[in-house]
């Protein structure tokens, strides 16, 4: 998808060069930048972080040219650092906080909806929610229609400023557009070697105007220069719970020495352009089709990648070579089955 012309720039104070520029792209009512920074990694199933650094770091991401967060209610403090982060936040940058409501199975009334999106309000500390993203666990459990309404309701009422989803299949998010429910977003897993998207949900969100942000596009990070020629590593050896679910997905895919030739193919794209496996690896599917905007995990606190993430859009773009060998080592491997979020079901 070719990006909107408007573009985001790094503040003056920023140390990044004068390339790293992202596009902005509309999201239901967002211009969100074309990355953002995802906060599950706080969750501390990633590390332990030190949450005063982390609150810290949030507005050097800002000030860098990355102004987006996604969330959710449950990765641990996130929503309670990006609060304390907005009020500390002296820069003129315009911030975008995305979140999640991930409820247990039950009944959806609204005084239940009502006090889980007052609980992300008040942690994330602003008076309307930029996005709320929504999943559900059981679609055989049709509450989530119950939950949807609601929802809008208080998208409404201004509580909420774009009503999304997180994990939903196609079916569904059909069923819920036809129940009258406005939907800006799915949140998916999307990556070089998981394009379940691709089996029938990209067609229909560009058909209704729906985008994609994905999740799992540089694998926890096994998608890198520093897994390039290197062993298998052994599932202990894995310090995230990101590093082990995307070591599951390269399995599914084709396995570790497939894997490495498809490091190896992305490396010598990457030389072409002075850039990383990275940066070709978020590039390839953030101007795929219905792409509103990668999500790339941030290890706040413990690692950064901010400057390497900010030359993602350094350079006008992959060509149709590039993709065509990319999509060569690929198609070697398995198409992963089933729709996006079957997993979690
Ligand atoms: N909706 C859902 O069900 C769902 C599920 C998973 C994730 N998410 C969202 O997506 C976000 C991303 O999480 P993810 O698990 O999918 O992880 P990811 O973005 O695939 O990987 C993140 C890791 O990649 C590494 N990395 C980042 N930039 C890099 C670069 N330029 N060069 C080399 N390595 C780089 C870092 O590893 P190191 O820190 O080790 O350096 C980082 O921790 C989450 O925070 C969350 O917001 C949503």
């Amino acid at each position: 998808m070719a990006a909107a012309p408007q573009r985001l720039s790094p503040s003056s104070s920023s140390s990044s060069s004068s390339s790293s520029f992202l596009p902005v792209r509309e999201v239901g009512t967002l211009k969100l930048p074309a990355i953002l920074n995802g906060l599950w990694q706080l969750s501390g199933a990633h590390g332990q972080i030190d949450e005063a650094q982390a609150v810290k770091e949030m507005s050097s991401y800002v000030d860098a040219g990355l102004p987006g967060f996604d969330m959710a209610d449950h990765y641990g403090p996130a929503e309670i650092l990006y609060g304390a982060f907005l009020q500390e936040y002296r820069g003129s940058h315009r911030v975008y906080g995305l979140t999640k409501w991930v409820p247990p199975p039950g009944p959806m009334l609204r005084p239940i909806v009502e006090a889980n999106i007052q609980r992300s309000l008040h942690r994330m500390k602003v008076g309307s929610l930029d996005m709320l993203q929504f999943h559900w666990w059981d679609y055989h459990d049709e509450r989530y229609l119950d939950a949807l309404r609601v929802m809008k309701a208080l998208r409404d009422e201004g509580k909420i400023k774009n009503l999304a989803l997180t994990n939903f299949d196609t079916v569904h998010m059909k069923k819920i557009l036809d129940s009258g429910i406005p939907i800006v977003s799915n949140q998916v897993a999307y990556s070089v070697i998981d394009t379940r998207p691709e089996k029938g949900m990209v067609q229909w969100c560009l058909q209704n105007n729906v985008k994609l942000l994905t999740y799992g596009t540089l694998l926890g990070g096994l998608l890198s220069d520093k897994y390039l020629g290197k062993p298998e590593p052994r599932v202990t050896n894995l310090n995230t719970v990101s590093l082990k679910k995307y070591m599951q997905t390269i399995r599914q895919w084709g396995g570790w020495s497939l894997f490495q030739e498809l490091l190896s193919t992305l490396r010598s794209i990457a030389d072409k352009y002075n850039i990383s496996i990275a940066n070709v690896g978020v590039r390839y599917i953030a101007d795929k089709p219905a792409v509103g905007a990668v999500i790339i995990g941030a290890r706040l606190s413990i690692s950064g990648h901010v400057e390497d993430n900010l030359r993602t859009f350094s350079f006008p773009g992959l060509d149709s070579d590039d993709i065509q060998r990319i999509e060569l080592v690929v198609r070697k491997g398995k198409v992963l089955r089933g729709d996006c979020g079957d997993e979690y079901r």
